[in-house]
């Protein structure tokens, strides 16, 4: 998978609210996800320019991050502002932390390395968070692997076809019958990927009861990629479409 040009999730939306910040990797590169006080979500390099700590195990406040070991503050455009031993300095714009374009949609936070992505493929209105399966594989095996369990209709009840469709490098769905899973395909490194995985539909239809139904398949599927021993029969008769 190459990174040039791709856009990446990096988790779930729900997984960071608003004041929060958290740690992740992608190709092996630190990154910091945070979402400031209005609500917009960031993706910046995991690495306080004065001595090298990680953003991630700093402070949201309001719409800054601050530093956990000497509170330097960066605001949204990665520019440090304030530096608390030495409060009366303007701080020179040299101070930076690299940022990242981000977006969010189909219930994923995105981020690209490039600064000159493609578009993100427009997402579905509305999606229900399932959760985020961290397998220790290459990201090309967890993608060859999304087929191999059987998904059972929710809200069509009865048999239907499981149907793998890949949308880009790293946005794929499953469906069966009316019901459709997103699964974000985040290359952590070059043997451990995240699959975030949403339901494509609305809140009232499949909160709960329809959270918990995709919830097995997504279990089921980790153990199936992870240990290939243990895929059950049912999984070789998944159907495969490219784009
Ligand atoms: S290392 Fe971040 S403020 Fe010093």
């Amino acid at each position: 998978m190459s990174t040039a040009d791709n856009w990446h999730p990096v988790g779930l939306s729900h997984s960071i609210e608003a004041g929060s910040s958290a740690g992740t990797r992608l190709f092996g590169q630190e990154l910091v996800v945070w979402r400031d006080a209005s609500g917009m979500a960031h993706v910046w390099e995991d690495r306080c320019p004065h001595r090298g700590m990680k953003l991630s195990f700093g402070f949201v406040r309001g719409n800054h991050i601050a530093c956990l070991y000497h509170g330097w503050q960066y605001d949204r455009g990665g520019y440090c502002q304030y530096i608390p031993a030495h409060p009366d300095l303007e701080v020179p714009q040299t101070i930076k932390v690299p940022i990242y374009l981000t977006q969010e949609q189909g219930g994923m936070i995105w981020t690209t390395l490039s600064g000159n992505p493609a578009p993100l493929p427009a997402g579905r209105d509305q999606a229900v968070p399932l959760r985020s399966l961290y397998l220790d594989c290459s990201a090309e095996a967890a993608v060859t692997g999304l087929g191999l369990v059987k998904l059972t209709p929710f809200v069509s009840r009865g048999l239907a076809d499981t149907v793998v469709h890949h949308v880009t490098d790293t946005l794929h769905a499953v469906s069966t019958g009316d019901d459709r899973l997103l699964i974000g395909v985040q290359a952590v490194s070059e043997t451990r990927t995240a699959l975030h995985v949403a339901i494509c539909g609305a809140p009232e239809v499949y909160e709960g009861p329809g959270q918990s139904h995709f919830l097995d398949w997504a279990l089921q599927l980790r153990r199936a990629i992870e240990q290939p021993d243990l895929r059950p029969p049912a999984a070789r008769g998944a159907a495969l479409e490219m784009n």
